[in-house]
């Protein structure tokens, strides 16, 4: 189904939770899956529906704020001060909403994988007629979750596990937190709910009881266990890392990209590829890396915020750091860390380097062992090696400074003077090669 997001939608996506389950001083909402916060998941869905959003956070939740910000620019983040349960969020989100909005939807950002695709269908429902629709799944174990009571067709109420029944505990129809409604409704419903339960928290599973008392239509719409996953636990969040993993390989085998043991290949939600990559096993790719056409990731290769460029070798075992950035035609090695640096086009550095802070020019070459020196304890400082300058092995670079085009650098050298194009540059002592006198032995040896 193509979708194009609803202007008459907003999307009210409740990220407050503290998470207190996640045993963690992060705020669960901002935990990552696949390279990405928990939120942005949700957001993701959200923004392929809805024409506008409002997120959600607890206070001093900056970083939370600042990951919203990033993936959606348009989306405003609302804070809840008391978190007095999901009712209260959902109506301190409604704040956002404009007379022009006839619809509102209510996601989870804790409940990442739930596609726009269903979120349509329950904005479907809405615009035919319902006031509440409620997205639920049958769940293998239905513990924790709200129970969705069905009376010949109808949603007659979300049960919390608390307040449930034994009878009412049995039903494994679960509530995944995503509701639709009616614009109108809902801001007739959320004043009504109240917090009369043991925990003494405005659940806004309660609409739908209160939207039937008011003589309103409510209905489940069913989807997929896998979509709707809630993350309350780091047991749950391993889960769920491990289905977004298993559901992006085959998404990028599919468009076409060779993995030798697809299992033991980790992505980002971002990462991206062109036609004819292979990858080999044990490779991890962290967030922001783009790799082009017809490149090769050998094993144990490590990958975070890299761009490759076409026709690249790399590994195994190469560790990519932010900002590093191979042109085409490039190889990198064995044990060779590159960070925040340029290798343009052909460069090589096969064995054992760490290239930091440098720009290496067009089909220069990095001798095993070779090291920039980019920082003195205070500052980060540049490396420049120019078009086909030969680095010597085991040499220390240090920075700032600039290698000339087509020099040589002799092995072992320690540089820190710029060295000219074309010459020939030694940072070493030089070597002695004295003739061992008559009885020499240990006793005389330098
Ligand atoms: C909730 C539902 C439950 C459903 C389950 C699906 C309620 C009362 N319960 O339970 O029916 O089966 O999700 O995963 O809605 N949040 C706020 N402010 C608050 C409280 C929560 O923003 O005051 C946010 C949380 O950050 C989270 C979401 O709302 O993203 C759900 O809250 P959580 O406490 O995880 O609810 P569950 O117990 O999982
Ligand atoms: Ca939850």
């Amino acid at each position: 189904m193509a979708l194009s997001p609803h202007s008459d939608t907003l999307a009210i996506i409740l990220a407050a939770g503290l998470g207190t389950r996640m045993k963690s001083d992060m705020p669960k909402c901002l935990h990552e899956v696949g390279g990405q916060a928990l939120v942005c998941h949700a957001l993701s869905a959200a923004m392929a529906v809805s024409g506008d959003r409002a997120v959600v956070v607890g206070p001093d939740m900056p970083k939370l704020e600042k990951a919203v910000r990033e993936f959606d620019p348009e989306a405003v983040s609302v804070v809840q001060h008391d978190r007095l349960g999901t009712g209260h969020a959902a109506q301190i989100g409604l704040a956002s909403a404009r007379p022009h909005h006839t619809i509102v939807i209510v996601t989870f950002g804790d409940t990442p994988f739930v596609q726009a695709e269903t979120i349509e269908r329950a904005i479907l429902e809405v615009r035919n007629g319902a006031n509440v629709a409620v997205l639920g799944f049958r769940a293998e174990d239905p513990t924790g979750y709200g129970r969705l009571l069905v009376e010949n067709g109808r949603l007659v109420a979300i049960r919390e596990e608390a307040v449930a029944s034994e009878t009412e505990r049995e039903v494994s129809f679960c509530n995944s937190g995503v509701m639709a409604f009616n614009a109108e409704t809902l801001k007739e419903i959320l004043p009504k709910i109240e917090n009369s339960n043991p925990k003494g928290e405005f659940y806004l599973t309660d609409a739908v009881e209160i939207a039937n008392a008011m003589g309103g239509n409510a209905v489940a719409v069913e989807g997929e266990e896998s979509e709707f996953i809630g993350i309350n636990s780091k047991r749950h969040l391993a889960q769920a890392e491990a289905i977004f993993q298993s559901k992006r390989r085959d998404e990028l085998m599919d468009a076409g990209v060779t993995m030798v043991a697809p299992e033991t290949v980790f992505l980002a939600a971002d990462t991206v590829f062109g036609r004819d990559c292979v990858i080999e096993p044990h490779c991890v790719f962290g967030r922001g890396v783009r790799v082009g056409d017809r490149c090769h990731i050998k094993a144990f290769s490590h990958l975070e915020e890299a761009v490759l460029e076409n026709d690249i070798t790399i590994g195994p075992y190469a560790r990519l750091r932010p900002k590093a950035h191979l042109k085409s035609g490039a190889r990198v090695g064995n044990f060779v860390e590159i960070k925040a640096s340029t290798l343009h086009e052909g460069a090589k550095a096969n064995h054992l380097s760490y290239i930091g802070d440098a720009d290496v020019g067009p089909a220069a070459n990095i001798g095993a062992g070779t090291i920039t020196c980019n920082y003195d304890g205070f500052v980060k400082s540049k490396t420049i090696i120019g078009a086909g300058a030969f680095i010597g092995s085991n040499s220390a670079l240090v920075a700032p400074v600039e290698i000339g085009e087509k020099a040589i650098v002799a092995a072992g050298s320690a540089i820190s003077k710029d060295v000219g194009d074309n010459a020939l540059a030694f940072g070493r002592a030089k070597q002695s090669d004295d003739k061992l006198g008559k009885g020499m032995g240990s006793k005389s040896k330098p």
